[in-house]
């Protein structure tokens, strides 16, 4: 008995020692942690509970029938974040380079459709070369049942990507499914087609950074959501990020106590809208001072600043805030930013998680950039959304609401449960200036005639309360007393019911 307990703990060690320790030795003198050692880190200690350690590849071309490694280059399993269930695997460069063979992708849907079934999040850590070269299309095969199971997994359970090495090949598309994709700078990169590749097809040179590292993703593609500085960093995050979340669709997001006083008043956000319209300030400071804590995991920070989007609590329960930035590009409306707030919306509509939205916007941003983009679709997915959206909906008009972009924003029009304004809210068809020189050109060129335009303009729409006086603005509230006015709210809609007709599934465009 002794020897067969002995020879499980032999193939134990050999299984948790992946590629060898020199490649392990390897990973961390790239400033890179081990597949087993990332999951150490996600999961509450000794919480991890491994799955398929001694599954092995069935590969017998290229000489690979002798090249055999417990495990086949990802490690998977289940455990718990402050207590709570989560599944997960991690890919173990050491391995093949962390590349997929079938066994390996049977590993991975086996986590997936254990979460699915059990109601809870996957959490998967990516480092590795795509598909493993020696097995062709058996891999692509692979890659195609996870693809499946991240589709049908969508909007029922949370699903995250780590990437944390390269991520290259079939190896971008599972992350590309899943709800939030964030990286490590410096040691990450993610693309379709590596740097080698690029050159023999469009002769382009670019380095693997240029191509798909964090700052491409995290700033110009909207690829990732986030960017952290080290793999310690990264998954102190997403242990955060998962304490926001429910486990799956059929659950509420979890409340904890909070010891921020639900009626904290914030005198300084009487001051906080410059008296010059024109002037920018920072609406993460309205977030912060509403939250509980100042408690704010914000989502791509560094892409469509134009919006900001992220998690936070009222009273402890999860919302996501979603809110137009005057500091950057006056808080308009373009392709990102209304891609970006589209997919918030939707994540927090599929996750019962309320949406507060802060207005500040002047419209959507004009041009031939935009408009031979696809301006008119891209927003038309924040406008669907925000309309189809059935969670509490709870919207402070903090300045101007312009245009197409006052119904988008969580409008009364669309829904929106409580919506109140500030009393330094604009909420008219455009700005008083644009207004005057249209509805009277005439006058254009005469001075004292336009300015009196202007501020009759000014006069009637420069407020909340003619869209009070319709009933479209619930009610005009100090700025100061923000958070105690919408957690009050957020109360009243405990119990919210609202359904949508029913339909196979909806067709937004795209
Ligand atoms: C098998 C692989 C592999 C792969 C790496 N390795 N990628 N083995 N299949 N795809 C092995 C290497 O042979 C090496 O083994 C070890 O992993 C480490 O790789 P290195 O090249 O030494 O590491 P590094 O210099 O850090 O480069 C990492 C890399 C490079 C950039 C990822 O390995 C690379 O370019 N790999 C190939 C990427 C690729 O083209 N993949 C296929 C994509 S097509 P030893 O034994 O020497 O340590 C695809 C299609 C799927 O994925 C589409 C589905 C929709």
């Amino acid at each position: 008995m002794q020897d067969i307990l002995e020879e499980l703990e032999n193939r134990r060690e050999r299984a948790r020692q992946g590629g060898g320790k020199d490649r392990i030795e390897k990973q961390h003198e790239k400033g890179k942690l081990s597949a087993r050692e990332r999951i150490e880190l996600l999961l509450d200690e000794g919480s991890f509970e491994e799955w398929d350690m001694f599954v092995e590849h069935r590969c017998n071309d290229f000489g690979m029938a002798d090249k055999k490694i417990p495990g086949d280059g990802v490690v998977t399993g289940h455990g718990t974040i402050n207590g709570r269930l989560i599944y997960v695997f991690s890919k173990d460069f050491t391995v093949f380079g962390g590349s997929l063979s079938s066994t390996h992708a049977e590993k991975i849907v086996k986590i997936q459709k254990a979460a699915l079934q059990n109601g809870a999040p996957v959490i998967g850590i990516f480092d590795a070369g795509g598909a493993r070269i020696q097995e062709g299309v058996a891999s692509l095969a692979g890659y195609a049942d996870i693809f499946l199971q991240n589709t049908l997994a969508s909007g029922v359970v949370p699903q995250i990507s780590v990437i944390m090495g390269p991520c290259a090949g079939g190896d971008v598309y599972s992350p590309a499914i899943t709800d939030f994709i964030f990286m490590v700078r410096d040691t990450s990169y993610m693309y379709v087609t590596g740097p080698d590749v690029v050159k023999t097809v469009t002769n382009e040179v670019v380095t693997h950074e240029e191509l798909g590292g964090a700052s491409i993703h995290a700033k110009k593609s909207g690829v990732a959501d986030g960017a952290f500085n080290n793999d310690l960093e990264a998954l102190v995050q997403m242990r955060r990020l998962i304490d926001f979340l429910p486990l799956s669709n059929r659950e509420k997001p979890p409340v904890r106590p909070s010891y921020d006083r639900p009626d904290r008043s914030e005198p300084s956000l009487d001051t906080l809208v410059p008296p010059n319209p024109n002037k920018p300030y920072d609406i993460v400071e309205l977030i912060e001072k509403t939250a509980d804590e100042g408690d704010f995991f914000e989502i791509a920070p560094d892409f469509g600043k134009n919006i900001v989007i992220g998690f936070g609590r009222l009273d402890g329960q999860p919302v996501g805030f979603v809110a137009n930035q005057p500091m950057s590009l006056a808080g308009v409306l373009d392709i990102d930013a209304s891609r970006k707030g589209a997919r918030f919306v939707r994540f927090c509509d599929a996750f019962n998680i309320p949406i507060v939205t802060f207005v500040d916007v002047p419209g959507f941003l004009p041009g031939t950039k935009q408009e031979y983009g696809g301006l008119i679709k891209h927003g038309a997915k924040l406008l669907f959304a925000y309309a189809e959206a059935t969670v509490p909906k709870l919207t402070v008009i903090t300045r101007k609401a312009y245009g197409g972009a006052y119904d988008v924003m969580s409008s009364k029009h669309l829904r929106g449960d409580v919506n109140y304004a500030w009393p330094t809210a604009e909420i008219a068809v455009m700005g008083a200036k644009g207004a005057a020189e249209i509805i009277h050109r005439g006058d254009l060129g005469n001075e004292e005639a336009m300015a009196a335009h202007v501020k009759e303009y000014e006069d009637r729409f420069a407020n909340p309360f003619v869209a009070a006086g319709r009933g479209y603005i619930d009610d005009v509230i100090q700025p100061r007393n923000t958070r105690r006015r919408l957690i009050k709210a957020l109360k009243t809609l405990a119990n919210k019911t609202c359904e949508n007709p029913w339909k196979k599934h909806d067709n937004i465009p795209l």
